[in-house]
């Protein structure tokens, strides 16, 4: 790909150089441009990176290829005759890659368009302001490192990217695999094990953790494995992996205790490494723990005028997040002094079925917070929503609270819940109290009403629940 030639002469040096056009890198750039400074970009792959090409974006239509099947499979219940012949792997990835390819057309338009210098290849940080490209020295006042992440393993097991895969190869697989076992009961973990079952994969989830979806409030951890139970996805919680071998026709896979589980592959979703090895980082002394970047508070690394932003900074590992990084560092570069972020407020979708949508603290980490007798809760259950109970789908949006104060966590769970997070997350954000989000009016019939249904709850007011 080119993106065209250079706008700026690089012999001058720029004003913001950043190592890697993923969510974070790209968005840094274009919120630079918008406020006058010169700015390179340098990526060695595609630009958009793991969230449009390998992440979000084809997990998201598989995803939907899976609520279709489901939808087409469960018809007969709203009295439509359809039936489910089959599934065409083919026809589901040249949909997916329909999608990321549009998308990927857009978002060279827009960096071609922001006068961004654009350039391929593999960057080096070699100074405190210097990036090399394949020979050729790129210098800046202001460096932003945003080289991503990648698929974790644990040691001793080999991804062959056949039988044992992770996420990547699991987005090209040409068939639905018979049976798979999903090692890691995290967010990738729940989100392939979802579309699987939807395609007709025998799913089993192995977590060593005691719970699925672990950072998340416990009683959504409940409510998906109740309807992972129902719709027959396995899974087994509080076993870590131990071992696998290969098969005639698969894989075998033993977990503590010695049970022994015969699938056709096993996915590999135990988390994502950070991109930092190998590229000067730690040479040219940047503070790093266990493979991350350590920042302050307004990203910058501890060698001045290098920031980070985006997967290699411990924490969530989301795009939006790196998006308003990004943002952020452009400002912070430019003297607009904008506000930290609140790694709280960040919203949080996984996007199973049922899906989870979360922003702010869980009850427990509210209670350590703010002291048990200092937290409320409630939990509004959608069984008395009409718009739910028209989509058939169970769950609920549960409410965490101080005392007398703001509403510290929103924590949802039922089929399509993760478009109500934009109403959660400017609640939690704004500290709103019950009382102001009860005097708001919500569109009937909508899921969103569940939202200020449960508030006119919290608020001592419920309508349709109980108090
Ligand atoms: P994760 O950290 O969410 O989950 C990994 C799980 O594997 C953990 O629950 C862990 O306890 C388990 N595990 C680790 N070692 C194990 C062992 N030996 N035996 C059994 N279980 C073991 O990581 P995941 O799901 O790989 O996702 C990586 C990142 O990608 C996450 O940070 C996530 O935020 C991001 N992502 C976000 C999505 C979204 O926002 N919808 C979708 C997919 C990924």
């Amino acid at each position: 790909m080119t993106l065209g030639e250079l706008v700026s002469d690089p012999n001058l040096g720029y004003d913001v150089v950043i190592l890697g056009g993923g969510s974070g890198g790209y968005a840094c750039a274009l919120r630079a441009v918008q406020l006058g400074l010169r700015v390179a970009l340098i990526e060695k792959d595609k630009v958009g990176g793991t969230c449009l090409h390998r992440g979000c974006i084809p997990t998201k239509a598989l995803l939907h290829a899976a609520e279709v099947a489901d939808s087409t499979r469960e018809s007969e219940q709203f009295g439509v005759l359809a039936e489910l012949t089959g599934i065409d792997m083919n026809g589901v990835n040249a949909y997916k890659d329909g999608v990321v390819a549009k998308l990927y057309k857009g978002l060279q338009g827009m960096i071609k368009a922001a006068k961004i210098d654009y350039i391929e290849g593999t960057g080096k940080l070699v100074g405190k302001n210097t990036i090399e490209v394949d020979g050729r020295r790129i210098t800046g006042k202001n460096l932003v490192l945003a080289t991503g992440s990648y698929s974790k393993s644990i040691p001793g097991l080999d991804v062959d990217g056949e039988r044992v895969i992770t996420s990547e190869h699991a987005l090209s697989l040409d068939k639905v695999p018979a049976s798979a076992v999903v090692l890691g009961g995290g967010v990738i973990g729940v989100e392939f094990a979802s579309a699987w079952h939807s395609f007709g994969t025998e799913v089993t989830i192995i977590e060593a953790l005691p719970r699925l979806v672990a950072a998340e409030d416990a009683d959504c951890s409940k409510q998906v494995e109740r309807t992972f139970r129902k719709r027959g996805i396995k899974f087994k919680t509080g076993k870590p992996f131990e071992s696998v071998k290969h098969t005639d026709n698969g894989v075998s896979v033993t977990i503590e205790g010695g049970e022994v589980i015969e699938a056709e592959l096993l996915l590999v979703a135990v988390g994502r490494g950070p991109v930092t090895q190998g590229i000067g980082y730690e040479e040219q002394g940047v503070g790093m723990d266990r493979g991350f970047v350590l920042t302050d508070e307004r990203l910058r690394t501890n060698v001045p005028g290098v920031y980070a932003v985006g997967d290699i900074v411990p924490g969530m590992q989301l795009a939006h997040r790196g998006f308003q990084q990004g943002i952020f560092v452009a400002e912070d570069i430019a003297g607009l002094e904008p506000q930290p972020i609140d790694e709280n407020g960040i919203p949080r979708v996984t996007y199973c079925e049922p899906e989870v949508a979360s922003v702010g603290l869980t009850e427990e980490k509210a209670k350590e917070k703010y002291g048990a007798d200092k937290v409320k809760t409630y939990n509004y259950n959608l069984g008395g929503n009409g718009k739910s109970q028209i989509l058939k789908t169970q769950g609920f949006v549960k409410l965490v609270g101080v005392v007398d104060g703001p509403v510290v966590g929103v924590h949802m769970v039922g089929s399509r819940v993760g478009e109500l997070i934009g109403e959660a997350q400017l609640i939690y954000n704004w500290e709103a109290f019950p009382s102001d989000v009860a005097q708001l009016i919500h569109m009937h019939p909508t899921q969103n009403e569940a939202l200020g249904e449960a508030h006119l709850a919290l608020a001592g007011k419920p309508l349709h629940a109980h108090a």
